[in-house]
């Protein structure tokens, strides 16, 4: 007799449909790219809005009180792009690799806020 296919054999697990159904979420992607938020270092999916970016990481991103369309600025962020510090909505920028996040509004802080404890802090040489 054949062994059954591995997703049914018992103890097999399924990944949680909220899981399955955030694929859904995001713009197509075929790697994740290295950024840095308020000195901690998350792997994102490229070429997604920064808001879907930290979503990602922090699945409480997906209960906040997001307008995601400019309005709300509950997603204001300060960044640093080549050396140049801006403002900008994370709802309307796409971080690029090695994007650096220096200060979130209190919402978006509160949602990443248990990713923030578990990441892991960017090396020097990498900062
Ligand atoms: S989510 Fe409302 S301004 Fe970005």
């Amino acid at each position: 007799m054949a062994a059954p296919p591995p997703e049914l054999r018992l103890g097999a697990r399924r990944r949680p449909a909220i899981i399955e159904g955030m694929a859904d979420l995001y713009e197509p992607y075929e790697k994740l790219i290295p950024i840095e938020v308020l000195g901690k270092r998350f792997e994102v999916p490229e070429n997604n809005i920064l808001l879907r970016q930290l979503q990602f990481v922090a699945p409480d991103v997906g209960t906040g009180g997001y307008c995601w369309n400019a309005e709300c600025r509950y997603c204001e962020i300060k960044y640093e792009v080549e050396g140049r510090t801006m403002t900008g909505l994370a709802c309307r920028v796409k971080a690029m690799p090695n994007f650096k996040v220096t200060k979130l509004a209190p919402e978006l802080k509160y949602n990443i806020s248990e990713a923030l404890r578990n990441a892991p802090p960017v090396e020097p040489d990498k900062a």
